[in-house]
């Protein structure tokens, strides 16, 4: 079941109920071990993610278990402090149980997590604010030690808003004793969430979603019953994909109030947007208008969703411009775009230039990465006869079922 077939070419109609968000609940499971009693993590979505993050979590000592639509992680009994090399490598966000674990047992032995199909992805941002709160890195055989004899608190300044190191910065300075103040931190509302589960532990975090985070560590932590948010990325992908198609969806739950430049450019696409405490109405007329699009760190345009907006704007009215700031290898959808018809132009790494064409015709795809493949299921929805998509465990990391939600949206997309 790697591949995805769609016959497309139809107006979207339906609604589609929107899965817990993986980058909300990966930080929060890893926060579970700094607890050391049971938590329950409430809708949290069956991805390849998240299932990595069972895995990981058990591998440590912890008793996790699914019910119904939550975890249930018992971190009573955490003994290990080795990560298992194929987790690490194969899931980046393995890195934010790097903060977890020094808070907990002050000691973490794991593989470099190195680069990923969409950019270099270093961790220095992470490495040198733990340095600040006292935690000392060897690296012997590809293998990284982080060590801390007495984990404390630092005023750190982040020369980028990473969102990892942040999540990493806020998990060690939870455990640490005295004060954490961190300025240039990311804005992400998974930084907010993940805050917002550790203060209902017991933490005490102020300013989360700000630039400026300050953590009162050292507090007692106890177990805690916790809802994961509505994934916003997931939202996007089916907002932009009717906006390529044309049509009415409804996505349920979807979380607007964490969607505002998304919103404002589906609208500039010419989609109208209609947010009501239930979710998010979209009616979108027909080809989008060309936008200027440049991703940015939040609250700006998440570099998670420009390849649904390259997909849509490839039938577009006009010319798009886009400007890729965060990951350097985020256009690889370009070429197969290309197979089916779309006229792009990519001047380097960062920026490519879309001339809309009117029909977009299906064609073999290839997922090379988790994001960039949902934007070919779109494209796919979007265009002109049978598409296959290859190559889909990449979306399965992310997403629970986009055969099933874009279906339920009215396309005909089967996994084959
Ligand atoms: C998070 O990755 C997300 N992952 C990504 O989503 C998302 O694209 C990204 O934030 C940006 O919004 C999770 O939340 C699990 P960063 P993260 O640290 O934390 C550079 C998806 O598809 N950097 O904010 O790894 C880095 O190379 C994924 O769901 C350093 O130079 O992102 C990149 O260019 C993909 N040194 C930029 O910062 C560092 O130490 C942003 O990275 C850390 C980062």
């Amino acid at each position: 079941m790697d591949s995805i077939r769609i016959q497309g070419g139809i107006c979207l109609q339906g609604k589609a109920r929107i899965q817990g968000s993986k980058n909300a609940s990966l930080p929060v499971l890893a926060a579970t071990l700094l607890v050391g009693e049971g938590s329950y993590i409430g809708n949290c979505p069956r991805i390849a993610d998240v299932h990595s993050m069972v895995s990981l979590l058990k591998s440590l000592g912890c008793a996790v278990y699914w019910q119904e639509t939550g975890i249930v992680v018992d971190s009573s009994n955490v003994g290990k402090r080795e990560m298992p090399k194929e987790a690490v490598r194969g899931m980046r966000s393995s890195l934010c149980l790097l903060g977890a674990l020094l808070g907990r047992c002050g000691e973490v032995i794991m593989e470099y997590p190195g680069g990923c199909v969409i950019g270099e992805r270093p961790i220095d941002l992470h490495m040198s604010a733990l340095a600040q709160m006292g935690v000392e890195f060897t690296q012997t055989d590809g293998k990284i030690r982080a060590a801390a004899n007495s984990l404390h608190g630092a005023c750190i300044d982040l020369p980028f808003p990473s969102v990892g190191a942040t999540e990493n910065i806020i998990l060690a300075g939870v455990a640490a004793e005295g004060e954490t103040i961190l300025t240039g931190a990311a804005r992400e509302p998974e930084i907010l969430t993940l805050s917002r589960f550790l203060c209902r532990c017991g933490a005490c975090i102020e300013g989360a979603g700000s630039s400026r985070v300050v953590i009162h560590g050292g507090k007692r932590l106890y177990g805690a019953d916790f809802w994961v948010p509505a994934d916003r990325i997931v939202a996007g992908t089916y907002l932009f994909g009717c906006i390529g198609a044309g049509g009415n969806v409804f996505l349920e739950h979807a979380p607007a109030e964490e969607m505002e430049a998304v919103l404002l450019t589906a609208e500039q696409m010419g989609g109208h947007v209609c947010v009501s405490e239930e979710g998010i109405y979209v009616q979108a007329p027909g080809r989008p208008f060309p936008v200027d699009l440049v991703t940015a760190p939040y609250p700006g345009f998440p570099t998670d969703l420009q390849s649904a907006v390259l997909a849509a704007e490839a039938r577009g009215m006009g010319c798009t411009h886009i400007e890729e700031t965060i990951f350097e290898n985020r256009f690889r959808i370009v070429e197969d775009l290309r197979k089916m018809g779309a006229c792009i132009e990519q001047s380097d790494a960062r920026h490519v230039t879309v001339q809309g064409v009117e029909t977009l015709r299906g064609a073999r795809l290839t997922a090379g990465e988790l994001r960039g493949g949902a934007a070919l299921v779109a494209a796919g929805v979007m265009a002109q006869g049978a598409s296959f998509v290859g190559g889909c465990s990449y979306i399965y990391r992310g997403y629970e079922n986009i055969c099933r939600d874009f279906r339920e949206l009215g396309a005909r997309v089967t996994s084959v």
